[in-house]
């Protein structure tokens, strides 16, 4: 990769690193199966910046639909070259990406809408985030459920970087992308109002280090607080689903409801709520 190629290909860092589009689309489709008996169609990927969730969507099944809503246009414009160009004609027509506010798009009813990344954290009252939840849940069909991602751990609130290894890749344009270094950094956290500042460095072999490639301004939630804005905004239950963990102590990647769990150093919860 040439450092000329490094801002039209950071999107794909940035999705290797921290997205698993696949798992979330299987979880989803797992307990929306599980309550209603039949597979979801119609999905809606809000704060959708790169829409992949979105577009690995409509190529899995003819039947099925996706809108996908960010704020941002130039992002939207990067997926529309990247991700939608390389959709077949049909796929491309049932996708559809909206420049707007999650809190107004107004799209046709869905049956499961996902915000994930944690990015509802940009919320930082609880009005602010009912709105949100009751925006959410209106762009939901009955019987439809929201899908929203939260970390947390004894780990969460520590100022600290962590590095990680990404395998390298080649991009659907063909750039060479070599193994990586993606760097998690929680700088700031305060404990009166939950504010944290999380960034995203990368360490490219050969293009160097991008520093604060991503950032985050976030307040962190936490589980409790999200149920009970659910049940405010008018969802009609919610549940929390965590992972295990592997004999090295790192997560299982198997996602199971629960109603409690252990006190660990770092986790990653879905919740779900169903309107
Ligand atoms: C953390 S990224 C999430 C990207 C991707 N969906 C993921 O899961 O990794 C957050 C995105 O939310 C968008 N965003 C922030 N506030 C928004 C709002 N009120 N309405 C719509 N999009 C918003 C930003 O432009 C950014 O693309």
């Amino acid at each position: 990769m040439r450092k000329s190629e490094l801002n039209e290909t950071l999107p794909y860092l940035y999705e290797a690193s921290v997205q698993g589009v696949d798992n979330d689309l299987d979880f989803a489709g797992r307990i929306y199966r599980r309550r209603h008996g039949r597979r979801p169609k119609r999905i809606r990927e809000d704060f959708c910046g790169s829409a992949l969730l979105a577009s690995t969507w409509v190529r899995r099944r003819p039947a099925n639909r996706a809108w996908g809503v960010d704020l941002h246009r130039p992002t939207l414009d990067w997926s529309r070259r990247h991700h939608v160009e390389r959709l077949s004609r049909p796929e491309a027509d049932r996708l559809e990406l909206i420049e707007g506010d999650v809190r107004t798009a107004r799209i046709p009813p869905v049956q499961v809408t996902f915000a994930l990344n944690f990015s509802f954290c940009i919320f930082y009252t609880r009005d602010e985030l009912r709105e949100y939840f009751a925006a959410a849940r209106e762009g939901l069909e009955d019987g439809g459920v929201l899908i929203l991602d939260l970390y947390g751990g004894t780990e969460a609130v520590k100022e600290k970087e962590e590095p990680r290894a990404v395998d390298g890749f080649t991009t659907p344009e063909g750039v060479r992308v070599p193994p990586f270094t993606y760097v998690w950094d929680q700088d700031f956290y305060d404990v009166i109002t939950h504010r944290c500042r999380n960034y995203i460095h990368f360490r490219i072999p050969g293009v160097g280090t991008i520093r604060r490639a991503h950032h985050y301004d976030w307040r962190l939630w936490t589980i409790p607080e999200v149920r009970e804005l659910l049940a405010e905004a008018g969802f009609r239950s919610s549940e929390a689903y965590l992972h295990g963990w592997t004999d090295d102590g790192e997560s299982d990647e198997v996602w199971r409801r629960r109603t409690s769990y252990e006190n660990a150093e770092a986790w990653i919860a879905y919740l779900a709520g169903w309107r």
